[in-house]
């Protein structure tokens, strides 16, 4: 049996709370008795979600593919007031071959999964900081550490997003606070689906997803993973 008592009480920020992982570890904080402050672009599918979750549970809707907005989020949030716990899961995944290079996709796609995490990261763990505790989650894929062809913006923010843990979790361990790099294989989901080549049925679970990240910001003592690779068992 898990204890995830550290955890009962703080307020985490989830980004891509609406998405196939982020609802599962938005569902798995909220049976912690973690607060939630839950965010995407659709309005709709947040409000489904908050009615599923218990807690207290604030909703920021905005496009992170805008760096305007990314700093609006931010501002939003810190007017909620302090943030323990920082999950950064919004996600895109895009598939274009590199002599296709759309300049505003391969912008679109770096705002959302790799500006974001650092721009979020960089305000909040302000306050981490202060309070010595705080998690920040990055979650990553198996596009951190190896490359695809047709995906080559997306892996290039994966494994930025992998480096900016690492380096993030060396300057702020002193103060409390621990960076994790969390990256699934490939996972059940609307992005799953749209994973091509590969067999779904033997995908993961992204209660499974949610299931490590929990164990690993639940630690409180001297071990630390700084990057889980979640693999798949059976590979098809
Ligand atoms: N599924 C996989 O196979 C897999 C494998 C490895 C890693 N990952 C990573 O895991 C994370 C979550 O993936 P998932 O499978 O849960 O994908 P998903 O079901 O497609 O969810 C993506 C989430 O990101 C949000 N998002 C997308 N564009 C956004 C934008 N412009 N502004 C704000 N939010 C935005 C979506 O919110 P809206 O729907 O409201 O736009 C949604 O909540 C991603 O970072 C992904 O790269 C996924």
């Amino acid at each position: 049996m898990i204890d995830y008592s550290v955890l009962k009480g703080k307020v985490a920020f989830v980004s891509g709370a609406s998405g196939a992982i982020g609802t599962a570890i938005s569902e798995s904080l909220a049976s912690a008795g973690v607060n939630l402050v839950i965010s995407g672009s659709s309005q709709d599918k947040l409000l489904k979600l908050k009615d599923m979750l218990s807690g207290d549970v604030d909703v920021i809707v905005g496009d992170m593919s805008q760096q305007s907005e990314i700093l609006r989020i931010i501002d939003e949030i810190l007017l909620l007031g302090k943030i323990d716990i920082l999950i950064n899961c919004a996600g895109i995944f895009l598939q274009n071959t590199i002599s296709n290079l759309d300049i505003s996709e391969y912008n679109k796609v770096m705002n959302v999964n790799l500006n974001a995490p650092y721009l979020l990261s960089a305000a909040l763990s302000k306050n981490m900081v202060k309070n010595k505790w705080g998690r920040i989650v990055n979650i990553g894929s198996a596009s951190s550490y190896a490359g695809f062809k047709n995906t080559a913006i997306y892996c290039t923010s994966k494994h930025g997003m992998l480096g900016m843990s690492l380096a993030m979790h060396d300057e702020l361990k002193e103060f409390g606070v621990r960076v994790y790099c969390i990256s699934p294989s490939s996972t059940k989901g609307k992005m799953g689906l749209d994973t091509k080549g590969q067999d779904y049925s033997t995908f993961l679970d992204p209660k499974e997803v949610a299931e490590y990240v929990l164990f690993a910001i639940s630690q409180d003592g001297n071990a630390m993973s700084q990057e889980i690779f979640i693999k798949r068992m059976y590979y098809r």
